[in-house]
Protein backbone atom coordinates (compact mmCIF):
# COMPACT_ATOMS: atom_id res chain seq x y z
CA UNK A 1 0.00 0.00 0.00
CA UNK A 2 1.13 3.33 -1.06
CA UNK A 3 1.89 6.64 1.56
CA UNK A 4 -1.94 8.37 1.85
CA UNK A 5 -3.66 11.25 3.43
CA UNK A 6 -7.35 10.53 4.26
CA UNK A 7 -9.26 13.71 5.49
CA UNK A 8 -12.97 13.64 5.01
CA UNK A 9 -14.77 16.66 7.22
CA UNK A 10 -18.32 15.80 5.89
CA UNK A 11 -20.70 14.48 9.04
CA UNK A 12 -23.00 12.23 8.08
CA UNK A 13 -26.44 12.35 9.26
CA UNK A 14 -28.21 8.47 8.35
CA UNK A 15 -31.39 7.05 9.00
CA UNK A 16 -35.24 6.83 8.63
CA UNK A 17 -37.12 10.54 8.78
CA UNK A 18 -33.45 12.15 9.11
CA UNK A 19 -34.54 14.96 7.23
CA UNK A 20 -36.96 16.21 9.92
CA UNK A 21 -33.64 16.95 12.06
CA UNK A 22 -32.54 19.11 9.11
CA UNK A 23 -32.91 22.55 11.09
CA UNK A 24 -30.88 21.25 14.43
CA UNK A 25 -27.36 20.90 11.80
CA UNK A 26 -28.44 24.39 9.98
CA UNK A 27 -25.76 27.31 11.27
CA UNK A 28 -27.70 29.54 13.41
CA UNK A 29 -28.16 33.53 11.83
CA UNK A 30 -27.10 31.75 8.67
CA UNK A 31 -28.04 33.37 5.23
CA UNK A 32 -29.17 30.39 3.00
CA UNK A 33 -29.89 29.65 -0.61
CA UNK A 34 -32.16 26.56 -1.02
CA UNK A 35 -30.98 25.06 -4.02
CA UNK A 36 -32.68 22.04 -6.22
CA UNK A 37 -33.69 20.74 -9.22
CA UNK A 38 -36.25 20.35 -11.72
CA UNK A 39 -38.72 19.95 -9.04
CA UNK A 40 -39.16 16.76 -8.26
CA UNK A 41 -38.69 17.52 -4.36
CA UNK A 42 -42.28 19.27 -5.07
CA UNK A 43 -43.62 16.35 -5.91
CA UNK A 44 -42.90 14.10 -3.19
CA UNK A 45 -42.76 16.07 0.02
CA UNK A 46 -38.69 16.42 0.64
CA UNK A 47 -39.40 20.55 -0.48
CA UNK A 48 -42.05 20.93 2.42
CA UNK A 49 -40.15 19.35 4.99
CA UNK A 50 -37.07 21.18 4.19
CA UNK A 51 -39.50 24.38 3.94
CA UNK A 52 -40.38 23.27 7.60
CA UNK A 53 -36.83 22.80 8.95
CA UNK A 54 -35.99 26.09 7.26
CA UNK A 55 -38.80 28.99 9.01
CA UNK A 56 -36.69 30.08 11.03
CA UNK A 57 -34.02 30.73 9.15
CA UNK A 58 -33.44 33.72 6.45
CA UNK A 59 -33.07 31.92 3.29
CA UNK A 60 -34.09 32.27 -0.67
CA UNK A 61 -34.46 29.36 -3.07
CA UNK A 62 -33.11 28.89 -6.77
CA UNK A 63 -34.49 25.83 -8.55
CA UNK A 64 -34.56 24.46 -11.59
CA UNK A 65 -30.64 22.85 -11.62
CA UNK A 66 -30.61 20.34 -14.23
CA UNK A 67 -29.24 17.09 -14.58
CA UNK A 68 -25.40 17.36 -15.48
CA UNK A 69 -25.75 20.94 -14.34
CA UNK A 70 -24.94 23.83 -16.52
CA UNK A 71 -22.74 26.63 -16.25
CA UNK A 72 -25.05 28.61 -17.46
CA UNK A 73 -27.95 28.21 -14.89
CA UNK A 74 -25.69 28.21 -12.34
CA UNK A 75 -23.67 31.56 -12.79
CA UNK A 76 -27.58 33.24 -12.36
CA UNK A 77 -27.12 31.17 -9.24
CA UNK A 78 -23.88 33.16 -8.24
CA UNK A 79 -25.45 36.39 -9.47
CA UNK A 80 -28.15 35.67 -6.97
CA UNK A 81 -25.71 34.53 -3.90
CA UNK A 82 -23.08 37.52 -4.15
CA UNK A 83 -26.68 40.29 -4.20
CA UNK A 84 -28.02 38.55 -1.25
CA UNK A 85 -24.93 38.20 0.47
CA UNK A 86 -26.04 34.20 1.34
CA UNK A 87 -23.00 32.62 3.42
CA UNK A 88 -24.71 28.97 3.71
CA UNK A 89 -25.71 26.75 0.75
CA UNK A 90 -28.34 24.28 0.83
CA UNK A 91 -28.35 21.55 -1.70
CA UNK A 92 -31.21 19.07 -2.06
CA UNK A 93 -31.43 16.70 -4.32
CA UNK A 94 -29.41 14.42 -6.34
CA UNK A 95 -25.37 14.76 -7.15
CA UNK A 96 -26.56 17.30 -10.27
CA UNK A 97 -27.79 19.71 -7.79
CA UNK A 98 -25.24 18.81 -5.02
CA UNK A 99 -22.49 19.38 -7.59
CA UNK A 100 -24.01 22.57 -8.59
CA UNK A 101 -23.81 23.55 -4.98
CA UNK A 102 -19.92 23.16 -5.02
CA UNK A 103 -19.60 25.28 -8.08
CA UNK A 104 -22.00 28.01 -6.72
CA UNK A 105 -20.05 27.89 -3.65
CA UNK A 106 -16.28 28.18 -4.78
CA UNK A 107 -17.58 30.70 -7.47
CA UNK A 108 -19.62 33.09 -5.41
CA UNK A 109 -16.30 34.47 -3.75
CA UNK A 110 -13.82 34.35 -6.87
CA UNK A 111 -12.58 37.16 -7.66
CA UNK A 112 -9.90 35.86 -10.47
CA UNK A 113 -12.23 35.95 -13.41
CA UNK A 114 -14.59 33.66 -14.83
CA UNK A 115 -14.82 30.43 -12.42
CA UNK A 116 -15.10 28.34 -15.58
CA UNK A 117 -11.36 28.84 -16.02
CA UNK A 118 -10.93 26.86 -12.43
CA UNK A 119 -12.24 23.68 -14.20
CA UNK A 120 -10.80 24.29 -17.92
CA UNK A 121 -7.02 24.55 -15.81
CA UNK A 122 -7.55 22.23 -13.11
CA UNK A 123 -7.29 24.87 -10.27
CA UNK A 124 -9.79 23.22 -8.00
CA UNK A 125 -6.74 22.26 -5.34
CA UNK A 126 -5.96 26.02 -4.96
CA UNK A 127 -9.46 27.08 -3.88
CA UNK A 128 -9.57 27.80 -0.70
CA UNK A 129 -12.43 29.92 -0.24
CA UNK A 130 -16.02 28.53 -0.46
CA UNK A 131 -19.53 29.05 0.70
CA UNK A 132 -19.96 25.91 3.14
CA UNK A 133 -22.12 23.54 2.02
CA UNK A 134 -25.01 21.25 3.71
CA UNK A 135 -26.98 18.44 1.77
CA UNK A 136 -30.66 16.73 1.78
CA UNK A 137 -29.22 13.54 -0.48
CA UNK A 138 -32.35 12.42 -2.61
CA UNK A 139 -30.79 10.22 -5.25
CA UNK A 140 -28.00 7.48 -3.59
CA UNK A 141 -25.35 6.99 -6.47
CA UNK A 142 -22.68 9.50 -6.81
CA UNK A 143 -20.94 10.10 -3.57
CA UNK A 144 -21.05 13.65 -4.00
CA UNK A 145 -22.54 14.20 -0.49
CA UNK A 146 -19.34 12.90 0.94
CA UNK A 147 -16.57 14.15 -1.24
CA UNK A 148 -15.14 17.51 -2.44
CA UNK A 149 -16.12 17.04 -6.40
CA UNK A 150 -18.08 18.59 -8.60
CA UNK A 151 -18.80 17.83 -12.32
CA UNK A 152 -20.44 20.71 -14.65
CA UNK A 153 -21.36 21.34 -18.09
CA UNK A 154 -20.99 24.27 -20.37
CA UNK A 155 -23.58 24.36 -23.24
CA UNK A 156 -21.71 26.71 -25.22
CA UNK A 157 -19.08 24.25 -25.42
CA UNK A 158 -20.40 21.30 -25.03
CA UNK A 159 -17.87 20.26 -22.74
CA UNK A 160 -18.74 18.10 -19.36
CA UNK A 161 -15.23 18.91 -16.50
CA UNK A 162 -14.37 18.03 -12.94
CA UNK A 163 -12.86 19.84 -10.17
CA UNK A 164 -12.30 18.78 -7.15
CA UNK A 165 -11.45 21.23 -3.71
CA UNK A 166 -10.97 20.78 -0.16
CA UNK A 167 -13.59 23.87 0.44
CA UNK A 168 -15.84 21.86 -1.62
CA UNK A 169 -16.89 18.66 1.09
CA UNK A 170 -20.58 19.26 2.43
CA UNK A 171 -20.35 20.06 6.45
CA UNK A 172 -23.11 17.81 6.56
CA UNK A 173 -25.07 15.61 4.42
CA UNK A 174 -28.52 13.83 5.53
CA UNK A 175 -29.17 10.77 3.79
CA UNK A 176 -32.73 9.09 4.81
CA UNK A 177 -33.48 6.40 2.79
CA UNK A 178 -36.94 7.21 2.27
CA UNK A 179 -35.93 9.18 -0.44
CA UNK A 180 -35.51 6.09 -2.78
CA UNK A 181 -39.63 5.17 -2.74
CA UNK A 182 -40.32 8.39 -5.09
CA UNK A 183 -37.38 7.52 -7.50
CA UNK A 184 -38.07 6.25 -11.10
CA UNK A 185 -36.30 2.80 -11.73
CA UNK A 186 -34.04 4.36 -14.24
CA UNK A 187 -32.47 6.39 -11.84
CA UNK A 188 -32.35 3.74 -9.52
CA UNK A 189 -30.20 1.58 -12.09
CA UNK A 190 -27.85 4.27 -13.10
CA UNK A 191 -27.05 4.70 -9.09
CA UNK A 192 -26.06 1.38 -8.61
CA UNK A 193 -24.05 1.23 -12.02
CA UNK A 194 -22.40 4.52 -10.35
CA UNK A 195 -21.79 3.43 -7.53
CA UNK A 196 -20.37 0.01 -8.27
CA UNK A 197 -18.18 1.85 -11.19
CA UNK A 198 -17.33 4.28 -9.12
CA UNK A 199 -15.56 1.12 -6.97
CA UNK A 200 -14.14 -0.33 -9.98
CA UNK A 201 -12.04 2.27 -10.91
CA UNK A 202 -10.62 2.21 -7.57
CA UNK A 203 -10.68 -1.37 -7.55
CA UNK A 204 -10.02 -2.78 -10.83
CA UNK A 205 -6.22 -2.16 -11.53
CA UNK A 206 -3.21 -3.77 -10.29
CA UNK A 207 -2.45 -6.02 -7.33
CA UNK A 208 -0.68 -3.40 -4.48
CA UNK A 209 -0.30 -5.04 -1.36
CA UNK A 210 -3.51 -3.32 0.05
CA UNK A 211 -6.06 -6.48 1.03
CA UNK A 212 -8.16 -4.25 3.51
CA UNK A 213 -8.48 -1.44 0.72
CA UNK A 214 -9.70 -4.74 -1.80
CA UNK A 215 -11.81 -5.88 0.68
CA UNK A 216 -13.56 -3.07 1.18
CA UNK A 217 -14.04 -2.56 -2.76
CA UNK A 218 -15.46 -6.27 -3.02
CA UNK A 219 -17.42 -5.64 0.11
CA UNK A 220 -19.18 -2.41 -1.29
CA UNK A 221 -19.53 -4.49 -4.65
CA UNK A 222 -21.43 -7.63 -3.49
CA UNK A 223 -23.92 -5.24 -1.14
CA UNK A 224 -24.71 -3.81 -4.89
CA UNK A 225 -25.15 -6.71 -6.07
CA UNK A 226 -27.48 -7.97 -3.12
CA UNK A 227 -29.27 -5.32 -2.66
CA UNK A 228 -29.57 -3.40 -5.60
CA UNK A 229 -31.91 -5.69 -7.34
CA UNK A 230 -34.37 -5.21 -4.36
CA UNK A 231 -34.38 -1.69 -4.23
CA UNK A 232 -34.89 -2.00 -8.50
CA UNK A 233 -37.54 -4.32 -7.49
CA UNK A 234 -39.10 -2.13 -4.65
CA UNK A 235 -38.36 1.21 -4.17
CA UNK A 236 -40.05 0.79 -0.61
CA UNK A 237 -38.17 -1.40 0.72
CA UNK A 238 -36.37 0.86 3.41
CA UNK A 239 -34.26 -1.61 4.56
CA UNK A 240 -32.67 -2.20 1.33
CA UNK A 241 -33.00 0.97 0.53
CA UNK A 242 -30.25 2.37 3.64
CA UNK A 243 -27.75 -0.04 2.63
CA UNK A 244 -27.86 0.83 -1.27
CA UNK A 245 -27.78 4.43 0.00
CA UNK A 246 -25.06 3.43 2.00
CA UNK A 247 -23.05 1.47 -0.32
CA UNK A 248 -23.36 4.63 -2.87
CA UNK A 249 -21.57 7.18 -0.30
CA UNK A 250 -18.76 4.69 0.10
CA UNK A 251 -17.93 3.91 -3.59
CA UNK A 252 -16.98 7.22 -3.84
CA UNK A 253 -15.90 9.45 -0.13
CA UNK A 254 -12.29 8.83 -0.91
CA UNK A 255 -11.50 5.81 1.66
CA UNK A 256 -11.03 2.92 -0.77
CA UNK A 257 -9.17 4.77 -3.00
CA UNK A 258 -6.70 5.59 -0.92
CA UNK A 259 -3.05 3.78 -0.79
CA UNK A 260 -3.62 1.94 -3.78
CA UNK A 261 -3.34 3.04 -7.33
CA UNK A 262 -6.92 4.39 -9.30
CA UNK A 263 -7.78 4.45 -12.78
CA UNK A 264 -10.72 6.41 -13.50
CA UNK A 265 -10.25 6.65 -17.35
CA UNK A 266 -14.27 5.28 -17.74
CA UNK A 267 -15.10 8.03 -16.20
CA UNK A 268 -13.02 9.97 -18.37
CA UNK A 269 -13.97 8.80 -21.50
CA UNK A 270 -17.81 8.53 -20.23
CA UNK A 271 -18.37 12.25 -19.66
CA UNK A 272 -17.57 12.71 -22.88
CA UNK A 273 -20.03 10.54 -24.02
CA UNK A 274 -22.68 12.96 -21.98
CA UNK A 275 -21.61 16.37 -23.13
CA UNK A 276 -22.04 15.04 -27.19
CA UNK A 277 -25.23 12.41 -26.83
CA UNK A 278 -26.70 13.58 -23.25
CA UNK A 279 -26.65 10.16 -22.36
CA UNK A 280 -27.72 9.65 -18.60
CA UNK A 281 -24.01 9.43 -16.92
CA UNK A 282 -24.65 6.14 -15.13
CA UNK A 283 -24.97 4.70 -19.03
CA UNK A 284 -21.89 5.68 -20.36
CA UNK A 285 -19.73 3.98 -17.92
CA UNK A 286 -21.88 0.83 -18.67
CA UNK A 287 -20.61 1.30 -22.26
CA UNK A 288 -17.38 2.32 -21.63
CA UNK A 289 -16.48 0.08 -18.73
CA UNK A 290 -16.19 -3.35 -20.15
CA UNK A 291 -14.67 -2.47 -23.45
CA UNK A 292 -12.23 -0.31 -20.93
CA UNK A 293 -11.01 -4.07 -19.25
CA UNK A 294 -11.04 -5.84 -22.44
CA UNK A 295 -8.76 -3.60 -23.69
CA UNK A 296 -6.51 -3.24 -21.08
CA UNK A 297 -6.90 -6.90 -20.00
CA UNK A 298 -3.57 -8.05 -20.08
CA UNK A 299 -2.84 -5.27 -17.37
CA UNK A 300 -6.12 -6.03 -15.37
CA UNK A 301 -6.24 -9.90 -15.89
CA UNK A 302 -4.87 -10.50 -12.11
CA UNK A 303 -7.24 -7.89 -10.60
CA UNK A 304 -10.31 -9.47 -13.22
CA UNK A 305 -9.54 -12.90 -11.90
CA UNK A 306 -9.17 -11.98 -8.30
CA UNK A 307 -13.04 -9.95 -8.97
CA UNK A 308 -13.78 -12.74 -10.51
CA UNK A 309 -13.82 -14.75 -7.13
CA UNK A 310 -13.82 -12.80 -4.36
CA UNK A 311 -17.30 -11.02 -5.82
CA UNK A 312 -18.91 -13.19 -8.41
CA UNK A 313 -17.94 -16.48 -7.12
CA UNK A 314 -16.27 -18.00 -10.49
CA UNK A 315 -13.70 -20.43 -8.98
CA UNK A 316 -13.71 -22.59 -12.75
CA UNK A 317 -11.29 -22.27 -15.16
CA UNK A 318 -7.83 -20.48 -15.47
CA UNK A 319 -6.92 -16.68 -14.44
CA UNK A 320 -7.33 -15.56 -18.05
CA UNK A 321 -10.87 -17.67 -18.49
CA UNK A 322 -11.87 -16.48 -15.16
CA UNK A 323 -11.27 -12.69 -16.00
CA UNK A 324 -13.67 -12.79 -19.13
CA UNK A 325 -16.20 -14.26 -16.88
CA UNK A 326 -16.11 -12.06 -14.47
CA UNK A 327 -16.55 -9.18 -17.79
CA UNK A 328 -19.60 -11.04 -19.07
CA UNK A 329 -20.88 -11.10 -15.49
CA UNK A 330 -20.75 -7.61 -15.18
CA UNK A 331 -22.17 -6.41 -18.41
CA UNK A 332 -24.99 -9.40 -17.78
CA UNK A 333 -25.46 -7.44 -14.20
CA UNK A 334 -25.96 -4.24 -15.98
CA UNK A 335 -28.51 -5.44 -18.79
CA UNK A 336 -30.52 -7.10 -15.90
CA UNK A 337 -31.07 -2.95 -14.28
CA UNK A 338 -32.57 -2.17 -17.83
CA UNK A 339 -28.82 -0.76 -18.76
CA UNK A 340 -27.83 -1.09 -22.00
CA UNK A 341 -24.21 -1.14 -23.19
CA UNK A 342 -23.72 0.05 -26.62
CA UNK A 343 -23.19 3.56 -28.00
CA UNK A 344 -25.92 2.32 -30.96
CA UNK A 345 -28.31 1.66 -28.11
CA UNK A 346 -28.70 5.44 -26.82
CA UNK A 347 -27.96 7.14 -30.09
CA UNK A 348 -27.50 6.55 -33.94
CA UNK A 349 -25.58 9.55 -34.52
CA UNK A 350 -22.74 8.18 -33.46
CA UNK A 351 -20.24 7.91 -36.33
CA UNK A 352 -16.66 10.21 -35.49
CA UNK A 353 -17.61 9.78 -31.73
CA UNK A 354 -13.90 8.27 -31.35
CA UNK A 355 -12.41 10.62 -33.51
CA UNK A 356 -14.06 13.31 -31.52
CA UNK A 357 -12.62 12.17 -28.23
CA UNK A 358 -9.73 11.39 -29.06
CA UNK A 359 -9.35 15.09 -30.68
CA UNK A 360 -10.68 16.91 -27.26
CA UNK A 361 -8.07 14.49 -25.30
CA UNK A 362 -5.51 15.49 -27.40
CA UNK A 363 -5.94 19.36 -26.88
CA UNK A 364 -6.33 18.77 -23.00
CA UNK A 365 -3.32 16.91 -23.19
CA UNK A 366 -4.75 14.24 -21.58
CA UNK A 367 -2.49 11.33 -23.04
CA UNK A 368 -2.00 9.17 -21.05
CA UNK A 369 -5.28 8.22 -18.55
CA UNK A 370 -5.81 5.29 -16.20
CA UNK A 371 -3.53 3.68 -13.36
CA UNK A 372 -0.60 3.02 -15.25
CA UNK A 373 -0.77 6.20 -18.06
CA UNK A 374 -1.72 3.09 -20.58
CA UNK A 375 -4.97 4.38 -21.73
CA UNK A 376 -3.11 6.11 -24.73
CA UNK A 377 -5.00 8.00 -27.06
CA UNK A 378 -4.91 5.12 -29.50
CA UNK A 379 -6.34 2.81 -26.91
CA UNK A 380 -9.27 5.28 -26.25
CA UNK A 381 -9.84 5.17 -29.70
CA UNK A 382 -10.10 1.34 -29.70
CA UNK A 383 -12.89 1.30 -26.83
CA UNK A 384 -14.51 3.86 -27.53
CA UNK A 385 -14.82 2.35 -30.99
CA UNK A 386 -15.55 -1.60 -29.49
CA UNK A 387 -18.18 0.36 -27.52
CA UNK A 388 -20.24 1.25 -30.78
O1 LIG B 1 -34.15 17.67 -10.99
P1 LIG B 1 -35.16 16.92 -10.22
O2 LIG B 1 -36.55 17.34 -10.50
O3 LIG B 1 -34.85 16.91 -8.75
O4 LIG B 1 -35.13 15.37 -10.72
C1 LIG B 1 -33.99 14.55 -10.66
C2 LIG B 1 -33.35 14.37 -12.04
O5 LIG B 1 -34.28 14.52 -13.07
C3 LIG B 1 -34.44 13.14 -10.33
N1 LIG B 1 -34.52 12.88 -8.88
C4 LIG B 1 -33.59 13.10 -7.93
N2 LIG B 1 -34.02 12.65 -6.74
C5 LIG B 1 -35.26 12.17 -6.92
C6 LIG B 1 -35.59 12.31 -8.29
N3 LIG B 1 -36.78 11.91 -8.80
C7 LIG B 1 -37.67 11.36 -7.96
N4 LIG B 1 -37.41 11.17 -6.63
C8 LIG B 1 -36.23 11.56 -6.09
N5 LIG B 1 -35.96 11.32 -4.79
O6 LIG B 1 -33.42 12.33 -10.88
C9 LIG B 1 -32.90 12.93 -12.05
C10 LIG B 1 -31.40 12.77 -12.08
O7 LIG B 1 -30.80 13.49 -11.05
P2 LIG B 1 -29.22 13.79 -11.04
O8 LIG B 1 -28.91 14.56 -9.82
O9 LIG B 1 -28.82 14.35 -12.34
O10 LIG B 1 -28.62 12.31 -10.96
P3 LIG B 1 -27.32 11.75 -10.27
O11 LIG B 1 -27.42 11.78 -8.80
O12 LIG B 1 -27.07 10.47 -10.94
O13 LIG B 1 -26.18 12.81 -10.66
C11 LIG B 1 -25.54 12.81 -11.89
C12 LIG B 1 -24.52 13.92 -11.97
O14 LIG B 1 -23.45 13.72 -11.02
C13 LIG B 1 -22.19 13.74 -11.69
C14 LIG B 1 -22.55 13.24 -13.05
O15 LIG B 1 -21.55 13.52 -14.00
C15 LIG B 1 -23.85 13.96 -13.33
O16 LIG B 1 -23.62 15.27 -13.75
N6 LIG B 1 -21.20 12.97 -10.93
C16 LIG B 1 -20.72 13.50 -9.80
C17 LIG B 1 -19.74 12.90 -9.05
C18 LIG B 1 -19.19 13.49 -7.82
N7 LIG B 1 -19.61 14.68 -7.43
O17 LIG B 1 -18.32 12.88 -7.18
C19 LIG B 1 -19.15 11.62 -9.46
C20 LIG B 1 -19.93 10.91 -10.51
O18 LIG B 1 -19.05 10.04 -11.18
C21 LIG B 1 -20.61 11.77 -11.50
O19 LIG B 1 -19.72 12.18 -12.53
ZN1 LIG C 1 -19.69 8.27 -11.71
Amino acid sequence: MDKFTFYNPTKIIFGIDTIATLSEHLPIGANIMLLYGGGSIKRNGIYEQVKKSLANFTHVEFAGVEPNPRYETLMKAVELGRAENVNFILAVGGGSVLDAAKFIAIAIPYQNGDPWEILVKRLGSTITAAVPIGTVLTLPATGSEMNANSVISRESTREKLAFSSLACFPVFSILDPRVVSSLPQRQIANGIVDAFTHVMEQYLTYPADAPLQDRFAESILQTLIEVGPKVYANPNDLTAAGNFMWCTTMALNGLIGKGVPNDWATHNIGHELTALFGIDHARTLAIIAPNLYRVLFAFKKEKLAQYATRVWNITEGSNEERAQAAISRTVEFFHSLGIQTKLSDYTSDYAGTAEEIVSRFTRRNWLKLGENGNVTIERVKEIVEMSY
